[in-house]
């Protein structure tokens, strides 16, 4: 691996990654291959639900739908700002989600965190294993110190995941969400670059 100096020049996020792990390999979009199961995720009530908080149905897919997807998928190797990776399921070789580092402040160091799976993926410790794979990539590869996100009260089970790979809860927005006729607390969680050298992503049996 790579050395990092401690000042936060080494960081690049130009170059994408593949990275493999024993369930999931992380690797660039291929728009033309991955696009069906994109478009399944993009109209996938349990995935608009825990990730932009929406109760609704998902308006039916339709050309604008098309192009703001291959705009946004056929671009995701060009941005030399962020790491937008598809997560693979090595059982099958098809993708079935995503994994990203977002919103990177440089002097600080830092970058946001979202992941998504489609119904195939998840479940199995698939979701686990891409997101100490990316966070492992963020801390000994590109030098952050801090990588941070946001879950939903309503979903235990990715707050679980982010648990079993190390993030810590910082504190909650209590009922920031307005969710058809419920309110829903959104909570803060982090992992710091001290901490996944102590764990590497397994605060549960960190000896490993
Ligand atoms: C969140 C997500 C990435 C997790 O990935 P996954 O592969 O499904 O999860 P894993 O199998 O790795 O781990 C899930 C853990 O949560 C636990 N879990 C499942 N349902 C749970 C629930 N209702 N309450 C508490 N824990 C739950 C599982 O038992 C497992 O923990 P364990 O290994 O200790 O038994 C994936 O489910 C997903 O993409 N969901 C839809 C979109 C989403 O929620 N994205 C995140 C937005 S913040």
């Amino acid at each position: 691996m790579r050395a990092m100096s401690d000042d936060h020049q080494g960081a690049d996020f130009s170059l994408k990654p593949t990275l493999t792990g024993e369930l999931v390999t992380l690797r660039p979009f291929r728009l033309e291959q991955d696009a069906p199961v994109i478009r399944e995720w993009l109209t996938d009530p349990e995935v608009l639900r825990f990730t932009d908080g929406d109760p609704g149905t998902p308006p039916p897919w339709d050309e604008e739908a098309e192009r703001t997807m291959r705009q946004w998928y056929g671009t995701r190797a060009d941005q030399p700002d962020r790491l937008d990776l598809a997560v693979v399921d090595r059982a099958t070789g098809r993708c079935v989600g995503e994994a990203v580092l977002n919103n990177w402040q440089p002097a600080n160091r830092s970058c946001g965190f979202r992941i998504l799976l489609t119904a195939a993926g998840r479940d199995r410790g698939l979701g686990t294993e891409a997101l100490r794979l990316i966070v492992g990539y963020g801390f000994e590869q590109l030098g952050l110190h801090r990588i941070s996100l946001t879950v939903y009260g309503h979903n235990p089970r990715a707050r679980r995941s982010y648990e079993k790979a190390g993030f810590v809860l910082e504190g909650t927005r209590r009922q920031a969400l307005r969710f058809g006729e419920e309110w829903v607390d959104d909570h803060d969680m982090s992992i710091l670059a001290p901490e996944w050298s102590q764990h590497r992503g397994h605060p549960e049996s960190p000896r490993r």
